[in-house]
């Protein structure tokens, strides 16, 4: 079974990916019930942390019943970095995580997320000199490389292993491919492939079935799974991927009622975290997601998206689930 320092998990794992306004507690919270094995906050940025910046202070909040949940930070500066630690300690996490893999222009042109796949002695001491800071466990997020042609995912997470990380997740695409073609999964199954690795390995990219998840397990041998996009508006996706591997067979899609459900106690959870005008604010990019593929359904969307009394957004909810409490979701 694979470990991130002290932390067991069962096999395979499905991690929750960090997802910048995505990954938040009441998210996490609807994801952990469904069967992720570990949460990951969005990623913070480091320099924001230590000018004490509210937006990216509350991104620290994290609940006992989300754990084991990871901190993702991000930045390149040494002393940013180390002091941003300090910080996230504080909020007691049982990992930190670094974020290697952005690709946003805005990050990376400041060689933080993937931009310092260009550097990667760089990666290397920010990362050594952040184990050492730490007792809790540092885990990795990266990509294959910057570009196709510098590919160098072997020797990185071998060297990123020496200095002490106790997990690496890799999305197998480059910075320079952003999200576009598939994720490959082949230079991952070498890292894990090095007789050398001892640390988890786990795949990212594309897992968007069960089938998927068997695929990395069984034909890439990987340690686990970090599902980003297809938990967006389907927290059940852990479920569904444990239930084909337990069964072989598929569960049904949720009903209406259990996604009318999951939507009331996802904008109650955010209500309770951040207060009623930003939770009803901050809930609304997660319903269409969760009522996708409904016809003639925009009156009702647009009720949700455009009220700001959660009141009124609880009662388009009851409206909906009255209205088409049939549908069958294929
Ligand atoms: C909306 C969104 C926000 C993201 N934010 C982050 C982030 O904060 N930190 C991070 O490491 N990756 C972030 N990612 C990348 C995902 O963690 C993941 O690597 C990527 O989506 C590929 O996995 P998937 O195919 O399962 O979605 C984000 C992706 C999306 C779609």
């Amino acid at each position: 079974m694979p470990k991130i320092g002290k932390i067991e998990l069962p096999d395979f794992p499905l991690l929750l990916a960090p997802m910048e306004d995505v990954s938040d507690p009441p998210f996490r919270a609807l994801c952990k019930e469904q069967g992720a094995d570990v949460v990951y906050t969005e990623f913070i940025s480091s320099e924001g942390l230590i000018r004490d910046a509210a937006k990216s202070v509350i991104k620290l909040d994290i609940y006992e019943k989300e754990r084991p949940v990871g901190i993702q930070i991000f930045g390149a500066e040494l002393d940013s970095m180390l002091q941003a630690v300090d910080i996230v300690e504080k909020s007691n996490p049982d990992i930190i995580d670094i974020n290697f893999g952005c690709p946003v222009k805005k990050v990376v042109c400041k060689n933080a997320g993937a931009g310092i796949l260009r550097d990667i002695p760089l990666m290397v001491k920010l990362t050594e000199a952040i184990v050492k800071r730490t007792n809790l466990p540092v885990t990795v997020k990266t990509r294959l490389g910057w570009d196709h042609n510098s590919i160098k995912i072997v020797e990185v997470a071998e060297r990123l292993q020496d200095v002490g990380i106790q997990a690496i997740a890799i999305h197998g695409r480059t910075r320079v491919q952003m999200y576009k073609g598939s994720a490959d999964w082949k230079p991952i199954a070498e890292v894990k492939n090095n007789p050398r690795m001892h640390i988890p390995v786990f795949g990212n990219g594309d897992v968007d079935s069960p089938e998927a998840a068997e695929k990395m397990r069984d034909e890439f041998g990987l340690d686990g799974a970090m599902i980003g996009r297809a938990s967006i508006g389907n927290p059940w996706f852990f479920k569904e991927v444990k239930h084909y591997f337990e069964t072989g067979e598929h569960l049904s899609p949720p009903t209406m009622e259990e996604r009318v459900i999951a939507a009331r106690r996802h904008l109650q959870m955010a209500i309770d975290w951040k207060g009623e005008k930003l939770g009803v604010f901050e809930t609304r990019r997660h319903y269409t997601n969760y009522f996708k593929g409904i016809p003639h359904f925009k009156e009702y969307r647009m009720k949700m998206v455009t009220s700001d009394e959660s009141s009124d957004v609880f009662a388009a909810f009851d409206e909906v689930l009255q209205k088409f409490g049939d549908h069958q979701f294929v």
